[in-house]
């Protein structure tokens, strides 16, 4: 009783080497307060309606936000501090970060910008929230003028505090100003960042979210969005020039998903991320259309133009040698090689929207064109799939993306959605999931659950079965901070008052099948059709390895004899748990990935795979 499988070891279809990677975009905190990392929260006062969100007051100070004391002409406002008379002692104020900021033992940098007549101490302290016990500080003597905003920066040498629940406090000496005011703007605290002991990157990631990424093998990188590129209007879509530089050049925006974006986490940083991660860049530009009210007035025609002409200039910004002016621009920001994007997406969804559909051949072909005409040999591709919103002659070479967002046992049913479109123009789908339109009821729609991430591993089974046609697959969303969850589930959660990282089953199930894959996809005979089960082998060439991918969609225990002649031993990982079950911050590790050595007889495997699950088998 039992599946029984045998591959061929010589026939099969090429298998995309870019088929698993990431879609990232500033949802849920993923990146301000999330991947990026910057520890204080509202630092540059951007977006709509920052008001005073994360800060108190210290002493005696009363705070205000200052539209008229701007850092620079990205920074438009500030914080002013204003000290009554008679104040004495240490008078200024703190900030919370996002929701908690994590102190380890370390160095972590500090900055500010401060303007108003001042000469004298300035303490940088991190202290408990409530306990007020201070895990680094640090005083420098300033002098500042009423006239210019001036620059400081401070060395912490922190140690490690029992939770997350602290504040990075500033303050100056009362006496010296009081009755006066002082402006403090753009305040920054960075500890160690992803790859800073390799690379120089001061702006740089979270190690404890870079590294379950790094951890997946991803192949490439989708950004900055998703509707996070559009903005709700024109004015607020991601402008790629306001996001590069200084970050006292950065005015940042009001994201597409209902807070402040800092831009802090620009171009060049998920360019470097790329880089640091070797992931093929998805580069998707702004195609005139924006969100609000179904991005009610699509440029089109000559009103299209000058946003054709802005994205030639950023193309030249990531592809152009240093004697062109967006190209030396790179340079002079520390990056003279052009990066390596070959994949441009022209727009986000553009299908699902009536204006959006109907003008997007238009849209399309004027970017195609310019786009072409340039770089012939870059990839583009279009933001749907759908033949109604496509142009009705599609140049050759284009790839078209299709997005998934449904229910498991819909996901499940998609599972051969792949096996017999027309295979002219490749496809990616550089976002699906199983969304929780119908969650356990214990869930509470947050947590991506074990049914879920197995209809999702089936869903990949059949999008790898057909990777000559499907080239990229991304999941999406990819991270998201627990106490800013407008958009769930997501593949990692974090949190930092009591600080942790959540891998929900959904992240070990792209991990599993993004870090063990072939170069073919092998043929086989079955004594079965598919469904409960769901496999797939692909070989990796090089090393001679064979990987079983499989996934038990359903409620019994299934053997499987699998039989690929001249393997002898290989590795077994296996996830699985109750269909309703997941990880969560109560319970991080409820369901996690099993590793076990397995020998093969003669080239036949034995396994038994437990109910809702999902495997790799690894075989030599
Ligand atoms: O992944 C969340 C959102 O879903 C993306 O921003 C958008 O492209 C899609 O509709």
């Amino acid at each position: 009783n039992g599946l029984s499988l045998s591959f061929s070891t010589s026939t099969g279809i090429p298998s995309s080497p870019l088929l698993y990677g990431f879609m990232i975009e500033d949802i849920d905190h993923s990146l301000d307060g999330g991947l990026h990392s910057q520890l204080l929260q509202n630092n540059g006062f951007q977006g709509d309606n920052p008001g005073l969100t994360a800060y108190a007051p210290v002493g005696n100070a009363v705070l205000s936000e200052d539209p008229s004391n701007p850092v620079s002409s990205a920074i438009t406002r500030s914080l002013k501090i204003t000290v009554p008379e008679n104040t004495y002692g240490d008078v200024g104020f703190s900030n919370e970060g996002y929701w908690g900021i994590v102190v380890t033992e370390n160095t972590y940098n500090s900055s500010f910008w401060l303007k108003g007549s001042y000469s004298g101490d300035a303490t940088v302290k991190l202290v408990g929230k409530t306990s007020s016990i201070e895990y680094a500080s640090e005083t420098i003597h300033v002098d500042s003028s009423s006239n210019s905003f001036s620059y400081f920066e401070v060395t912490l040498s922190t140690r490690t505090a029992p939770d997350g629940e602290n504040l990075w406090v500033l303050v100056f000496d009362a006496e010296k100003v009081t009755g006066g005011s002082l402006n403090v703007g753009l305040i920054q605290l960075f500890a160690p960042t992803y790859n800073s002991s390799l690379f120089f990157r001061p702006n740089g990631l979270k190690p404890e979210l870079a590294k379950p990424l790094e951890d997946v093998k991803a192949s490439f990188l989708r950004f900055p969005g998703g509707n996070n590129l559009e903005g709700a209007t024109e004015a607020d879509r991601w402008k790629w020039n306001e996001t590069i530089g200084p970050l006292e050049n950065r005015p940042g925006r009001q994201g597409d998903w209902g807070y402040p974006n800092t831009d802090a986490l620009g171009l060049m940083e998920y360019l470097l991320w790329c880089e640091d991660m070797e992931l093929a860049p998805v580069l998707v530009i702004w195609n005139g259309f924006s969100l609000s009210a179904g991005g009610a007035t699509p440029f089109t025609g000559s009103a299209l133009q000058p946003y054709v002409d802005d994205v030639l200039d950023e193309l030249e910004f990531i592809l152009g040698d240093t004697s062109t002016e967006y190209g030396a621009l790179r340079a002079r920001y520390g990056h003279p090689d052009p990066f390596p994007v070959q994949h441009v997406e022209i727009g986000n969804e553009d299908s699902h929207n009536p204006k959006g559909c109907e003008t997007y051949p238009e849209r399309f072909m004027a970017f195609y064109n310019a786009i072409h005409n340039v770089y012939p040999d870059l990839i583009l591709i279009t933001s749907s799939s759908d033949p109604q919103c496509l142009p009705k002659e599609l140049p050759a070479g284009v790839w078209k993306d299709f997005h998934i967002y449904t229910d498991p046992d819909s996901l499940v049913q998609d599972f051969n959605y792949f096996d017999n479109l027309d295979r002219s123009f490749p496809y990616v789908v550089l976002e699906y999931a199983v969304s929780q339109t119908s969650p356990p009821s214990n869930n509470n729609a947050i947590w991506p659950y074990m049914q879920g991430s197995v209809a999702e591993a089936v869903y990949m089974i059949g999008m790898e079965r057909n990777s000559d046609l499907v080239k990229m697959a991304a999941y999406a969303p990819l991270l998201a901070h627990l106490n800013y969850s407008m958009y769930t589930p997501n593949a990692i959660s974090f949190e930092y008052s009591e600080p942790k990282v959540v891998l929900s089953t959904t992240y070990y199930t792209q991990k599993m099948f993004s870090a063990n894959r072939g170069d073919t996809i092998l043929n086989f005979t079955s004594n079965e059709e598919f469904g409960p089960l769901y496999w797939v082998v692909s070989k990796h060439s090089p090393t001679s390895t064979y990987f079983l991918k499989l996934a038990n969609y359903g409620a019994d225990t299934v053997g499987v004899y699998l039989t690929i002649p001249g393997t002898s031993e290989g590795t077994l990982t296996v996830l699985s748990g109750p269909a309703d079950e997941f990880n969560s911050d109560s319970n991080p590790n409820n369901i996690v990935p099993k590793l076990t050595d397995i020998k093969g007889s003669e080239g036949t495997f034995e396994v038994n795979l437990p109910p809702w699950s999902v495997a790799v088998l690894a075989m030599k």
